[in-house]
């Protein structure tokens, strides 16, 4: 074969060959063992010794041609994957955002919760947080709950081991703990979460409470009801909603009762009310002459469940985004 035919044919080669191994098959092809440029070679060994000396030296000349060729042809082949690999891994930040980021929504029990603290705040109470992890004297003791008295039992409550403690099983301590530190009259809120032993559809180990106290002179159960009623109406608003308040037993409320109220022609319970029991108040040294006071603990996921008909209090705990999100 003609040589400049060679070095212009692997020429071709190289430039037609699209990555670097395509490029070593081509190479192979020239200076392989049975390349092209090798068969050259083999073929000096035939030539008289004058010739053999000049085509080798020119083959050798050639030779060096090619591997710079080659060499310029790698280095291209090398600047292209480059910048292929950026231009594939580029970002491109005039493209507009792909909109996945989910600001999330405000939990259902959040939201009651807020509307639950503007509503008293307009009826003049204030908000007051307390300890979940509470002592057996403000969860029990102080309010006159006898040491026999079935809330005590290990199926209700969840104790620390080893300690004087309990995670605590209604908001109710926190009447004792406010009475103990400020002179009445007084009215507060405290909603917070509690704990009990008991897991169904309508109960969660852990839940929520809204806990009322008002101590002043002069109130009275009427008070208590017409507050309730008027909460009540207010947070479904409903004008119309009725309410009944249902003889029932509290250690530490005397009278004491239930609070239910009618929705779609259901009666359902939210919540337990009371005049404080009088021993309640001497153990915080009130003045039961001069002073009356009145509690209600309502559920609030009771009234989350109400207010946004869910019908299994489990769903507002499994944090399950496609549920959360239905409410705003
Ligand atoms: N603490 C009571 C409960 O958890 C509710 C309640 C609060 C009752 C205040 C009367 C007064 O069941």
């Amino acid at each position: 074969m003609n040589l400049d035919q060679i070095v212009s044919d692997a020429r071709d080669l190289f430039s037609s060959a699209s990555d670097l191994h395509a490029l070593e098959v081509a190479k192979a092809r020239v200076v392989g063992k049975t390349g092209t440029l090798t068969g050259e070679f083999k073929k000096l060994r035939d030539l008289p010794a004058g010739e053999r000396a000049k085509i080798g030296s020119r083959i050798n000349k050639l030779k060096g041609e090619i591997n710079a060729l080659l060499k310029k042809r790698r280095e291209e082949l090398d600047a292209e994957s480059l910048e292929k690999r950026l231009f594939d891994t580029s970002i491109d930040i005039t493209l507009p955002g792909r909109g996945n980021m989910d600001p999330g929504t405000q939990h259902p029990i959040s939201i009651c919760l807020e509307s639950t603290i503007e509503l008293f705040h307009s009826m003049g109470f204030s908000v007051i947080d307390g300890p979940e992890v509470e002592s057996d004297y403000y969860n029990f003791t102080a309010l006159n709950q006898p040491i026999n008295h079935p809330a005590r039992s290990m199926h209700d409550t969840f104790y620390l081991l080893g300690h004087d403690l309990l995670l605590r099983t209604h908001t109710s301590p926190m009447q004792i703990r406010y009475m103990e530190k400020f002179k009445p009259p007084l009215r507060v809120i405290s909603p917070g979460r509690v704990y009990r032993v008991d897991s169904d559809a309508t109960h969660s180990p852990m839940f929520h409470q809204l806990e009322g106290l008002w101590v002043d002179e002069d109130i009275s159960f009427a008070n208590l009801k017409g507050l309730i009623r008027d909460f009540l109406r207010s947070f479904f608003q409903k004008s119309d909603i009725q309410v009944r308040f249902r003889p029932s037993y509290f250690p530490f409320t005397e009278p004491s009762a239930e609070i239910d109220m009618l929705f779609d022609s259901k009666w359902l319970e939210v919540g337990g009310c009371g005049m404080v029991h009088p021993k309640v108040l001497n153990n915080v040294g009130t003045d039961t002459e001069v002073f009356q006071a009145f509690a209600f603990g309502m559920g609030l996921d009771r009234l989350a469940m109400i207010k946004f008909e869910v019908d299994d209090l489990r769903l507002f705990f499994e944090s399950d985004i496609r549920f959360l999100k239905q409410f705003m």
